[in-house]
């Protein structure tokens, strides 16, 4: 069989992802993986039509495709991204259409499922005979089980291509509502917002009027008194994606330091806001490709937080509760950012003065929040994160991210790895031994289990001074 790989790593065939499609490849050799290097030549996929036009030809001759891809920022690379764009404003679904298709990525698996869910959807929304992915460490193929389990997932693949097995479909298509959100032009005086000095940026890739997130972002603004500033990500000079070469690991300096202005803007204008909002319409399941670029450049921090304590809010336009898929993603982001989330406004309900009165009241609260010093608590997204990249770093990769270890250091990360809870140690010193070893104990502690853990909690409430 005839199976295009298009792969999504900008390093190109120094991919780690296409190590693991090598080894299938060498362990199948009565089929055919061609790679077509996506992400690494996406500037002359898009500018020359042939070179662009020749990959789909492959696709369409192929009997199935492989999205071959890091996982990057919950997602893909912005220049994979792109490619996906074009397939709708190139108009050639059809050679996607019916095409058995699965995703095999690698990560450190934070929010690697996000990334297989959006490859899933977009394969769905193309049509396409979608078989559920694999998602491997990124040095899994050291491990021989590992191995074992790709070779079994793989035999499964050709499986069913081999004998035209149907596949389920996990995700509905898109039904984007029409509507043309006509906001009220002015605020009056005393509706509007103090800015309490408060520096509030918009970060946007449209700011035209004529669209409801043009109207919307305009609407956002003049519910303060004072000034918000606004920069379309458009007009920031970027050269290009993440290029994935972890020069910053050292100390996160990017290596387009000296040739764009992506880190100056995020250092100087983003980290230094008390607000940030960021605003985008849909696009297919996600924001653009642009926006996902600037995500990924952001990558220059590593894993060390760069928004904590700030606001943060998204203004989208599109279907954003029809993918809660990337609602995750956004709270991941933020929360892990260490910042609080304010809100998502959209267009996808509500009259036009509903959304005037979810925007002004977005407005308010991120000013409250802002004076306040209000950051939710952590969920699962940032709490699992914390610990899955303090683990990371930890284990096999502190010579890389030097910047990251010696922030886990400063930041008191690693003293809980794995515990260093006295009193815990202590508590299960003397505990253990007598529930492993007397019946009557054990019994006892059971029984007493549900007063004794709510008994320290109790003290605080009924104390009059806590
Ligand atoms: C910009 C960037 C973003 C990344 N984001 C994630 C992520 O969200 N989750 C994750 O588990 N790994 C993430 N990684 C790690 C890569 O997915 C991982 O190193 C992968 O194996 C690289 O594969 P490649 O060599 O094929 O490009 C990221 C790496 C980079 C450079």
């Amino acid at each position: 069989m005839q199976i295009v790989v298009l792969n999504g790593s900008p390093k190109g065939d120094e991919s780690v992802t296409m190590q693991y499609i090598l080894y299938i490849q060498k362990k199948f050799p009565q089929h055919s993986l061609k790679i077509i290097n996506i992400s690494q030549q996406i500037k002359k996929i898009e500018k020359n039509q042939e070179k662009f036009q020749d990959i789909i030809n492959k696709i369409q001759a192929a009997d199935g495709i492989i999205w071959g891809t890091p996982v990057y920022y919950c997602l893909v690379p912005s220049q994979y991204k792109r490619f996906i764009e074009l397939i709708t404003e190139k108009n050639v679904e059809s050679a996607f259409k019916d095409k058995y298709v699965v995703s095999l990525t690698t990560s450190i698996h934070y929010f690697d499922h996000t990334s297989h869910n959006y490859l899933r959807a977009i394969s769905e929304d193309l049509e396409m005979k979608f078989i559920k992915g694999f998602s491997a460490d990124s040095r899994d193929l050291m491990i021989p089980e590992e191995r074992e389990r790709l070779i079994a997932f793989t035999e499964n693949f050709f499986h069913i291509i081999e004998n035209n097995v149907p596949t389920s479909k996990h995700f509905l298509n898109l039904n984007p509502r029409e509507f043309n959100y006509l906001p009220k032009e002015k605020v009056s005086e005393e509706n509007k917002i103090d800015t309490e000095n408060k520096k509030i940026l918009i970060l946007t890739d449209s700011l035209d009027e004529e669209t409801n997130l043009g109207k919307m972002i305009k609407r956002f603004r003049i519910a303060f008194s004072g000034k918000t500033d606004v920069i379309d990500i458009n007009d920031i000079d970027i050269k290009g994606g993440c290029l994935g070469c972890l020069q910053c690991g050292y100390d996160n300096q990017c290596v387009y330091k000296e040739k764009d202005d992506f880190m100056e803007v995020w250092d100087e204008k983003v980290r230094k806001s008390d607000i940030i909002v960021f605003a985008g319409n849909i696009r297919d399941r996600y924001l653009s490709s642009r926006w996902k670029m600037v995500f990924d450049r952001s990558f220059f921090n590593n894993h060390v937080p760069t928004l904590l304590d700030k606001q943060i809010g998204f203004i989208i336009s599109g279907p954003l509760s029809q993918i809660p898929n990337l609602k995750q993603i956004f709270s991941a982001y933020s929360e892990s950012q260490g910042s609080n989330v304010i809100d998502f406004v959209t267009d996808e309900y509500g009259t036009s003065e509903e959304i005037d009165s979810l925007l002004q009241n977005f407005a308010a609260q991120s000013i409250r929040f802002s004076n306040s010093n209000y950051v939710q608590t952590r969920t699962y997204l940032s709490k699992g994160a914390e610990l899955l990249f303090r683990d990371a770093v930890f284990g096999g990769m502190k010579f890389i991210f030097r910047a990251d270890d010696k922030y886990y250091e400063q930041h008191g990360l690693y003293d809980t790895f794995p515990q260093n809870d006295k009193n815990a140690k202590k508590m299960s010193d003397m505990l253990i031994p007598l529930i492993e070893n007397n019946e009557d104990f054990r019994k006892q502690f059971y029984a007493n289990i549900k007063t004794e853990m709510v008994k320290p909690l109790k003290r605080i409430v009924e104390d009059p001074d806590k």
